[in-house]
């Protein structure tokens, strides 16, 4: 046996059985881009797998954008932005998420998961203290890891609890940073970001936001979680990811110049990292633009979200708190949410199976991801789909 594998055998083990039971449904083969009907494993399915909720990535003025710098910058720049330079087009990028967020400037990351290692380990470090909603993502927890700060956690959206954190540590840590996703990736439900504003600033404490499933989705024109409640822009550092509403990658940070210069120099994610190739740039930005200038979209996309939610509760489903495109339904069980998962694949709906260590034990759940370009044909084919295959397992 070699060395490595006596660490590995457990979770090998599991594996094995898995895959050996027919029920994996990870990583499928898939022939397709990303629209609303997905080839996956040779055959087209409702796409419900996706976090692409606004349908971009096939758009054909975003793919005009890639092909055209394609032919101009070719496939990639060669490096990380700080040794080979920073193309017009990721500082475009960056100007614009500044605009977008209120803030001096913005870094461009190579994806959003090193863009949030990057933006907590730029704000707290050793002797530090980041307190993080218990929800977090996991880039979140690396970004305390990587940092080396003390890591506390606060009860999922409670502010009751987050007061009483920061009343606990006050005085322990003059950095203190509090650490919330806009749009929680698993449950769909929405950081309170004005009640925590009245905790955390009189207190000095700086909140960093993960806006990886609010930007360009949340708020009136997509401007995210701040517009969605209607604030002018605060003290708030900003992170997020460009592989949600553009289904493309990259990820940023956003806030002042001299952190965001700070970043360009000293983030390890960031310095030692090739940067995202100009033609996804373009195409990212192109995405932008569409957003701007057809906002038929975003009105569609809220329209499918509705349909669905309502859907599925008057079916009789429990989609937790979720008010946005990413939908939990909640089954709590590991072995039905496999089985249930394959059996909607089979029947042509794409989904994703969430269970533990993803998501706390008894809270599996198969996740869905609306799209702004499914159909109401389509929608109703999903809805129909569950509610026979939910009766098979007694779900409903
Ligand atoms: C809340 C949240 N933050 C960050 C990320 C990382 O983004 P990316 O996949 O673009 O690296 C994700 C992606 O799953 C996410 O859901």
């Amino acid at each position: 046996m070699k060395p490595y594998m006596k660490r590995l055998e457990q979770q090998m083990g599991l594996l094995k059985m898995l895959r050996a039971s027919g029920l994996h449904t990870y990583g499928l083969d898939v022939s397709s881009g990303c629209q609303a009907l997905m080839r996956a494993e040779g055959k087209d399915r409702i796409n419900f797998i996706s976090n692409s909720y606004m349908g971009f990535s096939t758009h054909p003025r975003v793919l005009e954008a890639v092909s055209n710098a394609v032919k101009e910058y070719g496939l990639g720049i060669g490096g990380s932005p700080m040794a080979c330079g920073n193309t017009v087009l990721h500082q475009k990028l960056s100007r614009l998420l500044a605009e977008n967020y209120g803030k001096q400037a913005a870094l461009i990351y190579p994806s959003g998961y090193q863009a949030l290692l990057g933006a907590v380990q730029g704000l707290v470090g050793r002797g530090d203290m980041a307190m993080v909603d218990a929800l977090s993502h996991r880039s979140i927890i690396d970004g305390c890891i990587l940092s080396g700060c003390k890591t506390r956690s606060w009860k999922h959206n409670d502010t009751e609890d987050l007061k009483a954190l920061i009343e606990r540590t006050e005085g322990k840590t003059e950095n203190r940073l509090v650490v919330v996703d806009s749009v929680y990736s698993m449950d769909g439900d929405l950081a309170p970001l004005p009640q925590m504003r009245e905790i955390c600033d009189p207190a000095k404490v700086t909140i960093l936001i993960d806006e990886a499933h609010s930007l360009g989705i949340m708020g009136k024109t997509g401007k995210g979680l701040l517009e969605h409640f209607d604030l002018v822009p605060g003290n708030e550092v900003v992170a997020g990811t460009f592989s949600k509403f553009a289904g493309a990658v990259g990820g940023f940070v956003a806030g002042d110049e001299d952190l965001i210069e700070y970043l360009f120099h000293y983030s390890s994610p960031f310095v030692f990292s090739a940067s995202i190739p100009p033609a996804v740039v373009a195409g990212i930005l192109a995405s932008f633009d569409v957003l701007q200038s057809e906002p038929q979209w975003h009105e569609q996309l809220w329209e499918n979200v509705h349909f669905i939610l309502d859907g599925l509760k008057s079916l009789g489903f429990d989609t937790g708190n979720s008010s946005s495109p990413v939908i939990p339904v909640m089954i709590r069980d590991t072995e039905k949410v496999l089985r249930m998962n394959r059996r909607l694949l089979d029947e042509g709906v794409y989904a994703s199976p969430v269970v533990h260590p993803g998501v706390p034990l008894k809270k599996e759940r198969i996740r869905l991801g609306v799209m702004a370009t499914h159909t109401q044909e389509q929608l109703q084919r999903a809805l129909d789909i569950l509610e026979k295959v939910g009766k098979e397992f007694d779900v409903i």
